[in-house]
């Protein structure tokens, strides 16, 4: 009988990506993908560790499935991948001694010779060695989860050490893929008719390979094919002008900027670690504003209230520059310690409940100013990729805009799979505070029928 996984991924897009690439390695190893717990021969966690809480769902999540392996007389293979594993090793197996497995985020290649160790009864197996040589994203395999968008990871790692962040040391440092490796990837994609594609990285605008982010997105721009190129995580130190200007001239690259603040008070962001005051992350915006007139854009951040030491007023700081920005989108934290990061000498002096009623403050205000800008949209013209599609619905299309937000769309016309990977222009007639709701705009479903005459 064909053998079975199962892979549960938490975490950012590059876990997803790297859980795409886990499954890769499995089917070449002959097993088959399934959604029943029990069926699974082999079931892997990829795991994050950003948050203290998202570290304590895992055990919790793995004490669930040690129950289902009792139930099948230890008859299955139980694995921890990702953050989780790189930060704590073999240590894992004291806590879960029923894991069989821990495969760290840069060796994710050894999980099959891991597999068969442990069916050729040679015991637990861990690898959560750093890449000493730099073999950069040596995984070729991916399965990937959509038709429409694939990912491409185009470095992995963070030298900034911001003093709240684990991510350096479950990342390790900085390595960056050569660009022909990234284009050849996307070439491939474009190829199999693919046509969005979205870049990974820790810090993907540091990407510096023999040419820097703003070239690599200019080659990517001009591959036929690909229409819309996204990219996360970026950081607000390498938003330079050259990126700005490629947004501006690049038509495919998508023009949602994430600006992680983290706060807007600069004593803060200084013991953070952001090598960044409130004003030089206001040149920034006004420097953003200024290059991208007259063309659609949004821009989002990721902010961290209750900082060990952050005072009252050093907190609304924080809430003025929601308001003197005006982001489209935020994500927003309250503080949680990781060990082994810089803050954690700090302690955790603000109490939860302080924390909570900061975080409600900071998302009250965005809602106000997320829903006004929701609304000054409505009346505008835009173009979306659609990625989903649901007949019977009264809006059975839905995409996202070249700015990342999310439109739903009623269609008057007939079947709607016609337009599934297709990009459609719609006129925007309302707004709620996170997506849009639209309508075709004249034309956009003759320009579908003729993608699908030319596509057949
Ligand atoms: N590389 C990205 C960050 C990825 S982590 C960047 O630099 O923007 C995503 C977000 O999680 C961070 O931007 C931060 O807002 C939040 N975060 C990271 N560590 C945290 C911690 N210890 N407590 C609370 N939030 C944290
Ligand atoms: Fe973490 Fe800072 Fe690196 Fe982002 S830049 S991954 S927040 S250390
Ligand atoms: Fe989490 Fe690791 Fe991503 S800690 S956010 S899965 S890099």
């Amino acid at each position: 009988m064909t053998k079975q996984y199962y892979i549960e991924t938490w975490g950012c897009q590059m876990n997803e990506h790297d859980s795409e690439k886990l499954a890769g390695l499995l089917q070449t190893m002959g097993y088959q993908p399934t959604h029943k717990v029990e069926d699974a021969d082999v079931y892997l966690l990829n795991t994050c560790t950003i948050r203290e809480k998202a570290e304590e769902k895992v055990f919790s999540r793995l004490g669930v499935l040690r129950r289902e392996k009792e139930k099948r007389k230890g008859d299955m293979i139980i694995g921890v991948a990702g953050c989780v594993a790189q930060q704590n090793g073999a240590q894992i197996f004291n806590r879960a001694p029923f894991v069989d497995l821990v495969v760290g985020t840069q060796a994710l290649n050894s999980l099959p010779q891991m597999i068969e160790g442990i069916q050729s009864q040679q015991g637990r197996q861990c690898d959560v060695d750093k890449d000493p040589d730099n073999h950069l994203f040596p995984v070729h395999v991916p399965v990937r989860n959509s038709s429409v968008r694939g990912r491409i990871t185009i470095m992995e790692g963070c030298n900034n050490f911001c003093t709240y962040c684990i991510v350096p040391f479950t990342r390790g440092k900085e390595r960056s893929r050569p660009v022909e490796h990234i284009l050849e990837e996307a070439q491939m994609l474009a190829d199999k008719g693919f046509v969005e594609i979205e870049l990974l990285g820790q810090n993907v605008n540091s990407y510096y390979s023999t040419v820097n982010f703003a070239t690599l997105l200019r080659r990517l721009n001009a591959i036929e094919g690909l229409q819309v190129v996204r990219y996360v995580s970026p950081h607000p130190k390498d938003f330079d002008q050259d990126v700005i200007d490629t947004l501006r001239d690049c038509q495919k690259i998508a023009t949602n900027i994430h600006l992680p603040a983290q706060s807007g008070n600069s004593r803060i962001l200084k013991r953070m670690g952001r090598e960044y005051t409130r004003e030089l992350y206001l040149e920034k915006v006004a420097m953003i504003q200024n290059t991208l007139k007259g063309i659609s854009y949004s821009l989002t951040s990721d902010f961290i209230v209750g900082f060990p030491g952050e005072k009252e007023h050093e907190f609304w700081d924080t809430v003025t520059l929601l308001e003197q920005v005006g982001y489209d989108r935020i994500f927003s934290f309250t503080y949680s310690p990781r060990p082994g990061t810089g803050a954690i000498k700090h302690g955790d002096p603000i109490p939860l409940e302080e924390k909570q009623r900061r975080l409600r403050i900071l998302q009250e205000h965005q809602l106000n100013i997320q829903s006004q800008r929701m609304q000054n949209r409505i009346g505008s013209q835009t173009t979306i990729l659609v990625e989903t599609i649901k007949p019977g619905d009264s809006y059975p299309l839905a995409g996202r805009t070249r700015d990342n937000l999310l439109v739903h769309v009623a269609s008057e016309v007939g079947s709607p799979e016609r337009f599934y990977g297709q990009m459609v222009a719609v006129e925007i007639v309302d707004a709620g505070v996170h997506t849009l709701r639209g309508r075709l705009a004249e034309g956009a479903s003759d320009l579908a029928d003729a993608h699908s005459v030319v596509s057949a």
